[in-house]
């Protein structure tokens, strides 16, 4: 044994860095991050062993004073300001696959459990967020996304004579298989499986479909079926594949774990070091990249674009909106709602009037395709709603639940008036009379209304009133020639994933302007698929929360919850909800909105966008709807 060491000590000193023969042995024999880190300075390794992977996550003991704390903290956080508290607790309507969620007494139920590490108990109250099936409300840990497993094999789903199968999509390792028929995945049946993934892992939508889409997707915004975020339950998968007409033949592989920011390989050196860098790190040691985002899988999606000769590309705008040209119809592909530059509208202006260089193309039609787009900033939905819809107010009907501890600090920033506070309220205004609520009580108002259950309070119901009439201004003074399209001569093109301020934008086109909509993808058995997700009114995290408070004094008020135990923990919620402009009394996150038309993938436009969008485009205007 004392040989080994001598010539491994020996070796490392001979090739790379000198920081790697610090790392004894028997700490490379016990704890799986200090073997990570050993790959990473020996070998430049950025991916690593499922084996190694798993016991660095699970080297952190379950401790139940942390447990009990971050109970402590989720329970302040969502009974204080979750919009959808009570609302959560009814069963889903017809068209939608979730169950009624009472997050607070389920919360409660952590304190009598135990757990042997503090990943199995941080992805066991993770997956109880996950069955509010609503990207905008989680929970979860930077310690346990360093990560991701994935098997260089990716999948997309198509419909052969009415039977729905499973083919590869992509397979880095071997490209022989690409296209193959998935028939099973560990010997049970593939539809089956990747259904029950949807159903249970996948959590970014309230329509099943979608997240069967989100399942397969290949944007690699979230976890899939192809890459996770969490441990899978064996190192590696089987599947079996039909290619052709041969014999069907099993492909077994690894879950290999690729790092997801380089950098975090320099924040540890063993599983100490991992904790006190990334579980729980000191101030400024935070990852800056969401918690919940993919990032291994690059997007090739511009390469498609520049590629392809049947796209004329009018204007493209990196990770914004682009403008493209095929056949007679134009396309505006939103990827997200973060203009480049944040700073107000007018700096978002040179990019989105690009919609005239569309119209100075002659483009009598356009399809607006939404796939993939998880949202960003309210104030663009407002600037694209009143660009492409002049005649109709941007913003739907919102409202807050008023709790004590959300009486107290919207009534606190109304007196202080401090910045960048998650509780201001100076720029809305009544949603019937448009006037400016004149005190804290007057928001608020006395509004009782009984949901799943519980009678609470709710705000006046309000709209953002202060920043609409200087974009008008903007638009009018920009754009002299107004767009020469009307709502009819659109088409909103979704997988679905369309969440957050994109759904603001397509619920406001569909709602207001009764724009088309058609879905993509899906299961074949179910005529009806959404076209967005997880609307929610406004999204905020725990740090913002206690920022907010804070700036109010109120950190320390007894009402108050206390932070998590473990800077690396993190929370966001939804925090306002909106209302259904056709059915007033709807709130749109909880009401099943099938998309108008449908499409499903095929072996070829699933690899070539321009087929999907003359697809989407051939609907414009039709009548047909499926509903
Ligand atoms: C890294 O990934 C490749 C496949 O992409 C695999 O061959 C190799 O074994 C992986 N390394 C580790 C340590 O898992
Ligand atoms: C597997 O996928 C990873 C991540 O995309 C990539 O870096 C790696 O080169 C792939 N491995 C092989 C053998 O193709
Ligand atoms: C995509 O399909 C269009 C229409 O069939 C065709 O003109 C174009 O060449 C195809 N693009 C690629 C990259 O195959
Ligand atoms: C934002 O724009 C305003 C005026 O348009 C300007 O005064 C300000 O400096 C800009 N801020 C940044 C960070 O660019
Ligand atoms: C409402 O308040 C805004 C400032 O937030 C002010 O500019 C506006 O004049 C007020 N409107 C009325 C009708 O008082
Ligand atoms: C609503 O708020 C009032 C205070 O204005 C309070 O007295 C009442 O108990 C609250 N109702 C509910 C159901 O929480
Ligand atoms: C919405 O459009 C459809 C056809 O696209 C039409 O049948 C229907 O009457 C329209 N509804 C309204 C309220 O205009
Ligand atoms: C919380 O939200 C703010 C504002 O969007 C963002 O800058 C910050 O990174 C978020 N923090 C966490 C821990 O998610
Ligand atoms: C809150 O309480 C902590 C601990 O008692 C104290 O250190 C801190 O200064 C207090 N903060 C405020 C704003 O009162």
């Amino acid at each position: 044994m004392n040989f080994c060491v001598i010539f491994f000590a020996y070796l490392f000193a001979l090739t790379v860095n000198v920081q790697s023969y610090i790392i004894p042995r028997e700490v490379l024999d016990s704890d799986g991050c200090a073997r990570i880190h050993n790959e990473f300075i020996t070998k430049k390794k950025t991916n690593f062993s499922y084996a190694d992977v798993k016991d660095c996550y699970q080297r952190f003991p379950f401790d139940k004073d942390i447990a009990s704390k971050t109970i402590d903290t989720l329970i302040g956080l969502v009974s204080g300001f979750y919009v959808f508290l009570d609302k959560a607790k009814e069963p889903p309507k017809p068209g939608f696959d979730f169950r009624p969620v009472d997050l607070k007494s389920e919360l409660e139920n952590f304190r009598d459990k135990s757990y042997s590490t503090l990943y199995d108990f941080t992805t066991d109250v993770k997956h109880l967020f996950y069955d509010l099936k609503d990207q905008h409300t989680m929970f979860g840990s930077y310690c346990f996304t360093t990560f991701v497993f994935y098997t260089n094999m990716t999948f997309y789903s198509v419909i052969n004579n009415g039977e729905q199968k499973i083919k590869v999509f992509d397979d880095t390792i071997d490209q022989c298989n690409i296209d193959c028929e998935v028939t099973h995945i560990d010997g049970q049946q593939t539809l089956k499986v990747i259904t029950e993934f949807a159903r249970n892992s996948v959590y970014a939508s309230r329509d099943l479909g979608v997240r069967f889409n989100i399942a397969l997707d290949r944007a690699y915004k979230f976890p899939s079926f192809a890459v996770r975020s969490e441990i899978p339950e064996k190192p590696d998968i089987t599947y079996t594949l039909k290619c052709d007409n041969k014999n069907p033949f099993d492909v077994k592989r690894n879950w290999n774990a690729f790092v997801q920011n380089v950098k975090d390989l320099n924040k540890f050196k063993d599983s100490k070091s991992y904790f006190d860098n990334i579980c729980n790190p000191s101030e400024g040691g935070r990852p800056v990249s969401s918690f919940l985002e993919i990032t291994i899988i690059p997007d090739n999606l511009n390469e498609i674009f520049e590629q392809d000769q049947s796209i004329t590309k009018i204007k493209i705008i990196n990770n914004f909106i682009s403008f493209f040209k095929v056949q007679d119809f134009g396309i505006v592909k939103f990827y997200n709602e973060y203009p480049a530059d944040r700073n107000g509208t007018m700096n978002m202006l040179p990019d989105v009037i690009q919609f005239k260089e569309l119209a100075n193309a002659g483009v009598k039609k356009v399809v607006l395709d939404f796939s993939d787009n998880i949202g960003g900033y309210i104030f663009t939905t407002y600037f694209i709603s009143l660009l492409l819809f002049p005649n109709t107010f941007p913003s739907f009907d919102i409202d807050i639940r008023i709790s004590k501890q959300m009486r107290l600090a919207i009534t606190e920033q109304y007196k202080f008036l401090t910045s960048n506070n998650i509780y201001d309220i100076q720029s809305y205004v009544d949603a019937k009379t448009y006037a400016n609520f004149t005190s804290a009580e007057d928001f608020i108002g006395n509004n009782v209304y009984e949901r799943g259950g519980i009678k609470d309070n709710y705000s006046n119901k309000y709209v953002d009133g202060t920043n609409i009439n200087p974009m008008r201004k903007i638009i009018q003074t920009y754009l002299t020639t107004p767009l020469p399209w009307k709502p009819e001569d659109f088409i909103i093109l979704t997988n679905g994933l369309c969440g957050s301020s994109c759904a603001l934008i397509t619920e406001h086109a569909a709602e207001f302007s009764n724009v088309s909509t058609v879905a993509i993808g899906g299961f074949a058995c179910n005529k009806l698929l959404s076209y967005s997700s997880f609307i929610g009114g406004t999204v905020v995290n725990a740090t913002q929360t206690f920022n907010s408070l804070g700036e109010l004094g109120l950190i320390n008020n007894t009402l108050m919850h206390k932070p998590f135990p473990l800077t690396g923990m993190t929370s966001n919620y939804a925090m306002k909800e909106v209302y259904s402009k056709i059915n007033p009394d709807e709130i749109l996150d909880f009401t099943f909105k099938p998309a108008d038309f449908r499409l499903f993938y095929d072996e070829k436009n699933v690899r070539n966008v321009s087929i999907l969008w003359s697809q989407a485009a051939a609907l414009i205007g039709s009548k047909s709807k499926i509903n």
